[in-house]
């Protein structure tokens, strides 16, 4: 039972903005529009955003108010079988967040290279140190606004990181209007090509996208959505997350693609694009270095309140189950976190650490990053829609009760196996554009149908249970 408490309804929204927007929305929309075609892959992106999305959030910011807990009492307060389900989810989490942190720390460091004018190419940058040294930085940073809980830090942070990425967003593609790629940019971004929608895998790059770039399914909404108040309007909420999130990816694009267009760059970019091609044009700008300290500074910002919500996750796990303070338990879990972390801050540093010839952050990201969100999204959906059925939350759903039912879980199941099975691009990566290992995928596979099946299996002789709890809200 947690005490903690946002001040206020603008307080909690600049917290699951600030969750929710990060690399995602500025550097991998971009990269994933670039590579589908543009405006063709807005229709699916749209769609899978508000009509998956958005009731995934409902559900996990109520399920969250309902029990007023971590994700990890969550899942054990609806059957205490399903407690490894919580722990895996906040494994995934904290894997995913000790490479995003890596990069995060890249981010610091081309800021602050631009900041001081001496900067480097991103494999000069790399394979020196200073990237190890970035991760330390970003790491302690995280740890230190985390410690400060969820009103005196988190709430805090957000309230002045959010306004200065959307302001800085704001300006940047108002100073984009001005390039003479602009025209050529918005048609791209816009032009919506409906026979897209046939193909399987742009479908699955769009569902990735949206769900990546929301953090929905992750228990980082539900930890969230526990510090509310009672009478909070989540659907309303959701909306507006939702809207944000989509604005500042696509603020990002029409600051990104104009650029792209105008200095003659390419747009189906992977990875490079934050870190080779878009510097290369900041570079032969006018006012180029303004230009690039301000693009740096709101990235920065923006994964960094994306990382502190990702920390927040494993420290309301572990306090209210060790029942070691806040303080305590972040500093353990930093730690904890930044050991994980060092084969990936290491994997393109001067020592190279690669595992079958592929550096292990790509590694991490393939594995951890491309399965634990659907896979995490899918536990949740089912166990809190299927096996527990609360009261409050299934009237805070209202008519988007279904589609967590019976839409949700299937498609996450049907994109992680496809996805799994290489008959889909990759789309839940953070650095797409690789290729892919196909032993891993058979691996990978199998060990999600194991889940699927122990999942049914549990599920199964609780189904008598779940019909008696059904409208009791336990503890
Ligand atoms: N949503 C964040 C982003 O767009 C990152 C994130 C991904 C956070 C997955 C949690 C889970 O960068």
């Amino acid at each position: 039972m947690t005490a903690e408490r946002w001040s206020s309804r603008v307080g909690f929204l600049l917290a699951t903005v600030g969750a929710a927007v990060g690399l995602g929305n500025i550097w991998r929309f971009s990269s994933v529009l670039g590579a589908n075609g543009g405006g063709a892959y807005l229709v699916p992106y749209l769609l899978a955003a508000f009509a998956l999305a958005v009731p995934l959030l409902v559900l996990e910011l109520a399920v969250g108010r309902t029990l007023r807990t971590d994700v990890v009492s969550a899942f054990s307060s609806v059957d205490r079988s399903y407690t490894a389900f919580g722990w895996l989810v906040v494994g995934g989490v904290l894997l995913i967040l000790s490479y995003y942190l890596v990069l995060t720390g890249w981010v610091l460091g081309f800021l602050i290279s631009w900041l001081v004018g001496s900067q480097t190419p991103f494999s000069t940058f790399t394979s020196g140190w200073l990237p190890v040294g970035y991760f330390v930085v970003v790491t302690i940073l995280t740890g230190g606004i985390v410690s400060r809980g969820v009103r005196g830090g988190i709430e805090r942070m957000a309230k002045v990181v959010m306004p200065t990425v959307f302001a800085l967003l704001v300006l940047l593609a108002l100073y984009a209007v001005t390039f003479p790629g602009w025209g050529e940019a918005v048609t791209f971004l816009f032009t919506p090509d409906l026979s897209v929608l046939a193909e399987p895998g742009v479908w699955s790059a769009a569902v990735g996208q949206v769900f990546f770039s929301l953090s929905v399914g992750q228990g980082i909404m539900l930890t969230y959505g526990s510090y509310t108040d009672e009478g909070m309007d989540f659907f309303r909420s959701s909306l507006l997350i939702t809207v944000a999130d989509i604005a500042a990816a696509l603020l990002a694009g029409l600051v990104i693609f104009p650029i792209v267009f105008s200095f003659g760059l390419e747009p189906t970019l992977g990875t490079e694009l934050a870190f080779t091609t878009l510097p290369t044009a900041f570079v032969s700008m006018a006012v180029g270095r303004v230009v690039a300290v301000a693009f740096f500074g709101l990235l920065f910002f923006a994964a960094l309140s994306s990382a502190v919500s990702l920390l927040e996750v494993g420290v309301a796990a572990a306090t209210t189950w060790t029942r070691i303070d806040r303080m305590r338990a972040t500093a353990l879990l930093t730690a904890g976190v930044f050991v994980a972390g060092i084969p990936s801050a290491l994997s393109y540093s001067s020592v190279r650490l690669l595992v079958a010839g592929r550096p292990v952050l790509d590694i991490v990201d393939e594995s951890v990053g491309t399965y634990a969100l659907p896979v995490s999204g899918f536990l949740i959906a089912v166990v809190f829609v299927w096996a527990a059925d609360f009261e409050a939350v299934h009237e805070e759903l209202g008519r988007l009760y279904p589609l967590v039912k019976y839409v949700i879980p299937p498609v996450l199941a049907l994109v992680t196996l496809a996805r799994a099975l290489g008959v889909a691009r990759p789309a839940w990566r953070l650095l797409i554009d690789q290729p892919r290992d196909g032993l891993l995928g058979v691996v990978v596979a199998g060990l999600i149908l194991s889940l699927l099946v122990a999942l049914g299996w549990l599920l199964r002789s609780k189904l008598s249970d779940a019909a008696r709890r059904c409208g009791r809200q336990p503890r």
